[in-house]
């Protein structure tokens, strides 16, 4: 079959497309052929090895982290799904693999696809939609009326994040630059900051909880606008303590090292009586399902920015890496 692959760690020219054995499922697993792929900015972060302390799969390795599909085999223990179904996954994060033509997915990270969804857009929502629901559902526990301030809110996780804060009953701010502002808008956003030209940090200490997908100068603003004993959680910026023990199996080296590099972001984050986490968002079929009856619903829309030929991969890849997608980005194998 044909995929994409990892070669060496660097720029795009260590992985390309070319033909591999096709993955055998485990008895837990389904065999899925792939008809669309989302990309997201933890592929070309990969690729360039800045997740080597975390993740060290044996290159060559199979790129892609979700995927939309059908049924085509399933391993001996599976109970919920039958050969046929239509599915979507964010994939096993050590196994990754949906930029592939086949893929063997774990029955409990997948969900049948919302009906009222094609492959392509279906694929567009198992990571970010994920990652989304996780933040703010659970760890920043979001109830009606509050406020919520997001940054980022134009990208792959901002799109669902400010839908998902709205369903959960939020009053929701994002930044965004101009070229997003309409859609966020378009996605029920309240109120929208310009972060290219205005400060964030003067928005005043009005949010209730915070959800960063920016990171660094943005970050370190949003703890001068968060109301005392809030919490901010951020999904681009440093892991700390509790990513490794809790998103990560409870690796206590790990952990060291994330205490370290969190110093600052810990320190300024006690000055300012705002808690900091920083989340690995993990693959959940389960969740996935409350996601697709929300899509069904009309609670939640999918937008996709672009959507390429497998052939153009690297293309899609980097206008991903471009970090100007509005939406999401997916490549469609068939
Ligand atoms: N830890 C986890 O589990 C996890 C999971 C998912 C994602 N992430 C991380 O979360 C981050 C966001 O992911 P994503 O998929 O949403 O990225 P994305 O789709 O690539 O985000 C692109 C969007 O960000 C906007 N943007 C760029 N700089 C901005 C700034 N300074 N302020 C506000 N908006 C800005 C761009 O809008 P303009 O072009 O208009 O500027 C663009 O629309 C990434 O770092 C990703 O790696 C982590």
């Amino acid at each position: 079959m044909r995929a994409y692959v990892l070669r060496h760690y660097g720029g795009p020219e260590g992985s390309l497309l070319m033909d591999v054995p096709a993955p055998a499922p485990r008895p837990s697993d389904i065999l899925v052929e792939v008809r669309a792929a989302g990309l997201n900015p933890v592929d070309f972060k990969f690729r360039q090895g800045k997740l080597r302390a975390i993740l060290r799969p044996k290159l060559p390795f199979v790129l892609g982290n979700e995927l939309a599909g059908e049924v085509i085999a399933i391993g001996s223990d599976v109970k919920r799904f039958r050969v046929g179904d239509r599915v979507f996954a964010r994939v096993a994060k050590d196994r990754a693999g949906a930029f592939a033509e086949q893929a063997c997915v774990s029955e409990d990270d997948a969900a049948l696809m919302p009906r009222n969804l094609d492959f392509a857009a279906a694929a567009a929502v198992p990571l970010a939609g994920l990652t989304a629901l996780q933040a703010l559902r659970d760890e920043l526990d979001v109830k009606p009326g509050q406020r919520v301030f997001i940054s980022g809110g134009a990208g792959g996780v901002g799109t669902f994040a400010i839908q998902i804060a709205k369903w959960l009953g939020a009053h929701v701010t994002t930044t965004a630059s101009r070229r997003g502002e309409a859609l966020v808008r378009s996605l029920g956003c309240d109120e929208v900051i310009d972060y290219t030209t205005e400060d964030i940090s003067k928005a005043g200490r009005r949010f209730d909880a915070g959800f960063d997908l920016i990171g660094g100068k943005t970050l370190r603003q949003m703890f001068e606008i968060m109301k005392p004993g809030t919490k901010i959680v951020s999904v681009a910026a440093i892991p700390e303590p509790q990513t490794a023990i809790r998103d990560l199996g409870g690796r206590r080296a790990l952990a060291a090292v994330f205490w370290i590099i969190s110093y600052g972001i810990r320190s300024r984050a006690r000055r300012a009586g705002i808690g900091y986490r920083y989340l690995f968002m993990h693959p959940s079929g389960s969740d996935l399902a409350q996601l697709a009856e929300l899509i069904e619903q009309g609670k939640l829309k999918v937008v996709v920015d672009k959507a390429y030929p497998f052939a153009n991969i690297a293309e899609a890849l980097a206008y991903v890496e471009s970090g100007r997608a509005k939406g999401k980005v997916v490549v469609r194998t068939q």
